[in-house]
């Protein structure tokens, strides 16, 4: 059933667990992912600006909404817009029916960030919708051509708390090396960061993106210190992608695309219910 995001992490907040925030553009990666649930317990479902654009962000708003109410039975799933690139972005997700949107102006400057963070803390609050935003920049695996300056892209503990309490948001974004993408994480993530940014803020959800190659031990770690969802799309793509192309590979019958679709889309509810699993610490 659909569940709001924000009562869905303020649950793990409380009960010192994770949630995962999966991402999807099409049937069968939402069906992955709601059927996941129904078997290992509440996530959120979120698609990306890019998603919704290569969806239709009404076609996918009904779809997700229609297969969360057809498969997930009594399992709480939120509906999130991930990476917002800017207001319109935020209203479009809203018409098509997410109960959360995450406003990325993490690549403007401070003020910037506040200003286009506030405005749609303003428009999503009045539609009863909650709001994440970024600070710092959780870099991208492919997207930057050099050595990654870690200390310019991590989130600073002290504008974390004040981007908070300006805004009014009800969910951070945290850099502590993260990264989007395989590979390119920091070597040891920043605890101590974390610990920081906990104490200054210690009310609000605080989100993990880049999360596919986190492993349990560092989960645990990130759970312990503040973090109470993992943000989850590589794996995803890598686990539908990979069934596809060893399938067709061997030979099967690719006359059906059913049949592909249909194996990938039993691999990526593998993965998924895996990484609930890890999430909630079981
Ligand atoms: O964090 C977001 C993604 O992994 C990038 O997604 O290609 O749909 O924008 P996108
Ligand atoms: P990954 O690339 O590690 O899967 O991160 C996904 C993400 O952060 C989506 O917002
Ligand atoms: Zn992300």
């Amino acid at each position: 059933m659909r569940g709001k995001t924000i009562e869905i992490l303020q649950d793990a907040m409380k009960g010192c667990y994770a949630v995962g925030a999966f991402n999807t553009s099409n049937l069968e990666l939402t069906q992955a992912i709601v059927r996941a649930a129904k078997e290992e317990g509440s996530c959120v479902i979120q698609v990306t600006t890019n998603g919704f654009r290569y969806g239709n962000s009404r076609v996918l708003g009904k779809l997700v909404d229609n297969v969360i109410e057809a498969e997930s039975e009594s399992s709480k799933i939120g509906f999130h817009l991930d990476h917002g690139k800017n207001f319109d972005d935020v209203v479009s997700s809203i018409d098509a029916g997410v109960d959360s949107v995450m406003i990325d102006a993490s690549i403007k400057s401070f003020e910037e960030n506040i200003k286009v963070t506030k405005q749609v803390v303003e428009y999503a609050h009045k539609n009863g919708v909650t709001v994440q935003a970024e600070l710092g920049a959780v870099p991208y695996l492919g997207r930057e051509d050099q050595e990654i300056d870690w200390d310019a892209v991590m989130t600073n503990p002290i504008q974390a708390k004040e981007l908070v309490e300006r805004t009014g948001i009800d969910a951070l974004a945290v850099g502590i090396g993260n990264a989007h993408g395989f590979f390119k994480e920091r070597d040891v993530p920043d605890w101590d960061r974390l610990a920081e940014i906990r104490r200054l803020v210690p009310n609000t959800p605080l989100i993990m993106h880049g999360a596919s190659d986190w492993e349990e031990e560092n989960v645990k770690i990130a759970i312990e210190g503040g973090v109470c969802c993992f943000n989850i799309d590589t794996d995803i793509r890598v686990a539908f992608l990979s069934t596809i192309c060893y399938e067709t590979g061997s030979g099967c019958d690719v006359n059906d695309p059913r049949k592909l679709l249909g194996l990938a889309r039993d691999k990526v509810q593998i993965v998924v219910k895996d990484k609930i699993r890890m999430f909630a610490g079981e």
